[in-house]
């Protein structure tokens, strides 16, 4: 099937408000055309023009089986043609949707009980706030309720889990963060420790930091504290040793609830089936979406602990019914979709493949970028890993930002046929392909990145810019 290129990026400028997009370019074309994505196979999609990328980002990292699984397209099909949708509310189910929450509640870390569905990580943490608004309710502790994020943390884009991200150009000129969300220091090492201090050390201190807010705003005000097993948008930034003990040791001592948000590392990109059992994380509630379904079909999934779970049930006689919702909550299709993805993680073990190759990966990224004059840190862990580029490693000196060098190198790349992200925060080239992905193809992506590295690194010596 061919498509008119020039009619269908005409509409798409005249009639889409697209995300994370700059529109006065966008519409008067000085960003170029829109890509028109066509197909994709593997870890590789095709657009309109027949140009073929890999894709090292596997979308927004989610689609972790690769594209083009007949298996799950089938399943979505079988499922449409027996049942397209019902809703949940008021005690209504599917098969699809009881299988897979037995299933879930089984496999997540720790003691979980329930899980309430929605259609993305946004509206998931949305959720979870909500539920920890609830909790300490039903407990007598009505201003229990703040929620402390950290800093280059990401949540998501809506009100709540928009003010629970801690990047500033996601708060600027949408007036958020919320007055009920505050923000933490971000475990991150190499920018935030001090000179010889260890990481077990750097940990301890940001938990210091943490029990200083916690005390300063009163125990009685935080209800919640919320964080990505291994940092993500904010830079895909492992935890420093010990950091997740220390945290959780001040959230027990201020009765806090840890939300685990495992939106990117839930199903197996850390080498573990979540993150949190990679970073002895014991959470009360859990976020899930991304790669539950592979991003086959939009949905996610609030986890409720034993413990939050149980308060909830014991006040529903005084409270009545659990006034929360949505019509697309648990979808049939989405089910469907999820327990054909869920099939091939297990049957694939790709928690291994993440391990196995990722172990390749985060070897082969070392050794092509951890030396050069451009790059400060690289970093990862199972298949997510990130290059982040100083113009002075010695010293630790960022690249003026105006020289845009994160922006450069993933457009270099992207020229050569390898999408790989320039995180927000930072010069950060991002990686995150689908779990699927093999060590040949791994070859691919750093051979191309290291190209691409090495056209921006010779730019900007000529620039005067890099030694
Ligand atoms: C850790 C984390 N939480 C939440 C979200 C928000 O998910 P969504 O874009 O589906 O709303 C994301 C998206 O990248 C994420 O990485």
């Amino acid at each position: 099937m061919t498509i008119n290129i020039a009619e269908i990026s005409a509409l798409d400028q005249a009639s889409v408000l697209h995300p994370f997009t700059q529109l006065k370019d966008f519409a008067t074309g000085k960003a170029g055309d829109p890509t028109i994505v066509e197909t994709a196979k593997g870890i590789r999609i095709k657009d309109a023009t027949g140009r073929e990328y890999i894709d090292g980002f596997a979308g927004l990292y989610c689609v972790n089986i690769g594209y083009g699984r007949t298996e799950v397209a089938e399943a979505i099909s079988r499922q449409a043609h027996r049942l397209a949708y019902y809703h949940t509310y008021a005690a209504h189910t599917t098969e699809e949707l009881a299988t897979l929450s037995d299933r879930l509640v089984k496999m997540a870390p720790g003691k979980m009980s329930k899980i309430f569905y929605g259609m993305s990580g946004s509206d998931a943490n949305e959720t979870n706030a909500k539920l920890v608004w609830y909790y300490n309710n039903l407990r007598g502790k009505p201003a229990k309720k703040k929620i402390i994020s950290r800093q280059r943390g990401y949540h998501g884009c809506s009100v709540i889990s928009g003010s629970m991200t801690g990047m500033s150009f996601y708060h600027d000129h949408m007036d958020l963060p919320l007055s009920g969300v505050i923000h933490t220091g971000v475990p991150h090492h190499y920018w935030g420790a001090e000179k010889g201090e260890s990481e077990i050390a750097f940990s301890a201190r940001r938990a210091a930091e943490l029990e200083a807010l916690i005390v300063r705003e009163g125990p009685d005000t935080i209800g919640a504290f919320i964080g990505e097993p291994v940092l993500g948008t904010g830079g895909i930034t492992p935890p420093p040793e010990g950091y997740w003990a220390a945290i959780q040791a001040v959230l027990r001592k201020y009765d806090i609830l840890l939300i685990a948000d495992e939106v990117i590392t839930g199903f197996g990109r850390t080498g573990a089936m979540f993150g949190s059992e990679k970073y002895g994380v014991e959470p009360d509630l859990i976020t899930v979406a991304k790669g539950l379904t592979s991003a086959y079909f939009p949905l996610s999934g609030s986890i409720v602990s034993d413990k939050v779970y149980r308060v909830l049930e014991d006040g529903a006689d005084k409270v009545g019914a659990f006034s929360h919702g949505y019509t697309y909550s648990g979808h049939p299709i989405g089910a469907a979709a999820a327990n054909a993805v869920l099939d091939i993680v297990e049957k694939e073990d790709l928690p291994a493949n993440a391990r196995h190759v990722g172990a390749y990966f985060q070897d082969r990224l070392d050794t092509e970028f951890a030396k050069l004059p451009i790059v400060g840190e690289v970093r990862g862990v199972g298949l997510m890993g990130a290059v982040e580029f100083v113009s002075d490693p010695a010293n630790k000196v960022r690249f003026d930002p105006h020289l845009k060098v994160g922006a450069r190198v993933s457009k270099a790349a992207r020229d050569r046929g390898l999408i790989a992200r320039a995180m927000p925060h930072g010069d950060i080239l991002g990686f995150a392909p689908p779990l699927v992905t093999t060590k040949d193809e791994i070859d691919e992506i750093v051979d191309i990145a290291s190209a691409a590295v090495r056209q921006v690194m010779d730019e900007l010596v000529r620039e005067g810019a890099a030694i």
